[in-house]
């Protein structure tokens, strides 16, 4: 079964510049909690426990979030703002994490390809800590993606229906409707034209991926913009065997952008954090 999730986090974050020079863009809050803490939430209500982290120069604060900070925590021992922590503390006592670096950064393929020692030969899950889903009327993204997982046992990446003005953000995919709103993949292109997009089918940051991956990522030369693109590799797995797409039950939040960060921070304040969730 899937025990592992992978956190690429490696990337420069240029949209989100001042902001992301010295910080890692998976540090910015929604409204009082770092999007990579979002991210691990969802994995582990998905039952995963080992979370796998790439990262890269300057990101280190990654690394000490989930840790303890004994003066801070000694400093507020005993008072209310305890209680600021319990989230994370829960988190660093049911999970474990480890991390490696991506030394260069080569795009996404890299960079998951980087993770490969920390996940072995096994399925795994993959989240895009800047892509925060939210499903507060049932089961988290990858915990549908996971179920999905276990009756079809390949590649799943988690899709949602974009303005066709859009497609030059996204890896798009077209299939065929294999059930209501999931396709299997036959062709994937990486940040189309609309005129050259074969659909309006985005790839959003949640994945699924069976470990013959790391390998299709290893033949695979650098594509659009000179990096190398997951969406190569797994247009290879598909043509070899069967990727899935699937158009998952939810909200995603682009904060990789202050547009829909700002949005996800409304919606947090709102449904989340004066809820007291
Ligand atoms: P993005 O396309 O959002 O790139 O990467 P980015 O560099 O983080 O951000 P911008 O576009 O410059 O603002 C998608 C995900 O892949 C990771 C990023 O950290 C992000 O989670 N990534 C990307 C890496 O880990 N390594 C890379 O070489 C590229």
């Amino acid at each position: 079964m899937i025990r592992k999730c992978l956190f690429p986090a490696a990337g420069y974050g240029t949209r989100f510049l001042p902001a992301t020079k010295s910080m890692p863009k998976e540090m910015l809050p929604i409204v009082n909690k770092p999007l990579i803490q979002y991210g691990v939430e969802e994995a582990r209500d998905a039952g995963l426990q080992h979370m796998a982290i790439v990262t890269g120069r300057g990101k280190r604060a990654l690394e000490d979030h989930f840790d303890i900070s004994y003066e801070l925590e000694h400093q507020i021992r005993g008072t209310d703002k305890e209680n600021f922590l319990n989230g994370t503390r829960e988190l660093m006592d049911t999970c474990t994490f480890s991390y490696t670096r991506q030394v260069e950064m080569k795009g996404l393929g890299h960079a998951i390809l980087s993770g490969r020692s920390l996940i072995g030969d096994e399925p795994f899950a993959v989240v895009l800590a800047d892509d925060l889903c939210l499903n507060l009327d049932g089961d988290g993204v990858l915990t549908q993606m996971i179920k999905l997982y276990k009756q079809f046992r390949c590649s799943i990446v988690a899709i949602q229906e974009v303005p066709m003005d859009q497609t030059s953000k996204y890896g798009i995919i077209a299939g065929e409707q294999i059930r209501e709103g999931i396709y299997r993949v036959n062709s994937m292109v990486e940040k189309p034209q609309p005129e050259d997009a074969p659909s309006n089918l985005a790839i959003i940051g949640r994945y699924i991926l069976t470990a013959d991956i790391f390998d299709l990522i290893e033949d695979t030369e650098p594509g659009k913009g000179g990096e190398i693109q997951i969406t190569d590799a797994l247009m290879k797995q598909a043509q070899n065997g069967c990727v899935l797409a699937y158009k998952f039950q939810g909200t995603r939040f682009d904060c990789g952008g202050a547009e829909g960060y700002i949005a996800a921070t409304n919606f947090c304040y709102e449904s989340l954090y004066k809820q007291g969730l």
